[in-house]
């Protein structure tokens, strides 16, 4: 996983005066599971389709494999789209969906056959050569739009919210399935969706986007327990996000209450945002915590309690495994390694970030 296969390079685009991409940097490696990942609107699936072809960028390049390929023609292109909205030919049979872009091709009928039962079989619906795609489930359907992108031998697989309309388990069951794909066929994934549990349970790398910027790229470690701005803290799994003022290095104080922290570099007095997750926050008696708080609001999560302490006029989310009665007084403890400082923007345009209310 070391190859650049796909390099974009200063890409912008706007519709009328909605500048949807603005002059974006991205790279993806040959073998990388690499996801798009942001709310509703912010450019995801405009940049897919630029990579694809479906669309030109105003300004800017996509070089494929070394070469220019901003003005290629999709099916001149090494890849593969599954789009968001999937459309089988209802008119057609499953074989014959599948079998639609290798007959363009003029591939023999050997070959056309040989390549139906491999794709089938890789997405574990063998035996559904003649079945009509209105007899299919959604999530056999989907699996069927992903089995008619394989036959192709695309590079690059190229999917637009592929699960997005299938239900809890069965989008769980594809993502494995997709997971053993990209490991059995070494193909490229850019992978397009807006659910964060579904980037940090598939991707190699995830880019993080809002309003047409890249807000961070990295592993799903890195985004998760490193995030850079209060955006992608927001978005990626739950947090509290607590202004506060770094006092020194490896101090901070949030909200009146000097924590420890592990992070330097700040200076002194800075303006800063500290993150904690609602799982590194420990619950102690009150006389032991850095903050002193009343649990307001506890829910049975399955695997955790979610609980609420208001302390110091702020409403600490709280995940743990133990349960604590609402009206209990609490200590507020967190491990210095558990808090993570981020600088505050400097100002309210480029990559300074907004967050949607
Ligand atoms: N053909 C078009 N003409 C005009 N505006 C468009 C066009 N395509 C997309 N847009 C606008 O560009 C912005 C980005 O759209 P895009 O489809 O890339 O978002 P997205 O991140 O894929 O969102 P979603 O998660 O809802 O699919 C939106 O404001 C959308 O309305
Ligand atoms: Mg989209």
């Amino acid at each position: 996983m070391s190859n650049k296969l796909i390099d974009i390079v200063n890409v912008s685009k706007s519709f009328g005066d909605n500048l949807v991409l603005d002059d974006l940097n991205l790279y993806i490696r040959e073998n990388e599971f690499l996801t798009l990942l942001g709310p509703s609107g912010c450019g995801k699936t405009t940049l897919l389709r630029i990579i694809g072809g479906f669309e030109s960028p105003d300004t800017g390049k996509v070089i494929f494999d070394g070469k220019n390929i901003t003005d290629l023609a999709p099916n001149k292109r090494q890849l593969n789209t599954v789009f968001q909205k999937y459309a089988l030919f209802t008119n057609m049979t499953i074989a014959e969906n599948i079998a639609f872009g290798l007959k363009i091709k003029g591939k023999t009928k050997s070959y056309i056959n040989d390549k139906i039962r491999y794709a089938l079989k890789l997405v574990n619906l063998e035996g559904f050569e003649d079945r009509t795609p209105d007899s299919l489930s959604g999530g056999q359907q989907q699996r069927i739009a992903i089995a008619r992108a394989i036959v192709n031998e695309p590079k690059v697989l190229l999917l637009d919210e592929p699960l997005g309309a299938l239900d809890l388990k069965l989008r769980q069951d594809m993502q494995y399935e997709l997971i053993r794909l990209k490991n059995e066929l070494g193909i490229t994934f850019v992978y397009v969706t807006h659910d964060q549990e579904e980037a940090l349970t598939m991707s190699d790398t995830i880019v993080v986007m809002n309003q047409g910027y890249i807000q961070q790229i990295g592993t799903p470690e890195d985004i998760y327990n490193e995030p850079k701005n209060a955006f992608v803290a927001d978005f990626i799994g739950e947090s509290n996000i607590l202004p506060a003022t770094m006092v020194q290095d490896k101090l901070v104080k949030i909200l009146g209450a000097c924590f420890p922290c592990v992070d330097v570099g700040f200076g002194r007095n800075r303006p800063v945002d500290a993150v904690i997750r609602p799982e590194d926050i420990d619950l102690v008696k009150p006389e032991d915590g850095i903050i002193e708080g009343v649990v307001t609001h506890l829910i049975f999560k399955g695997v955790h309690y979610e609980m609420e302490v208001t302390a110091n006029n702020f409403e600490w989310l709280v995940h743990s495994t133990d349960m604590v009665e609402v009206g209990t007084e609490v200590g507020i403890q967190v491990d210095p390694f558990d808090i993570q400082i981020m600088k505050k923007p400097e100002s309210e345009d480029a990559e300074a970030v907004t967050i949607e209310e």
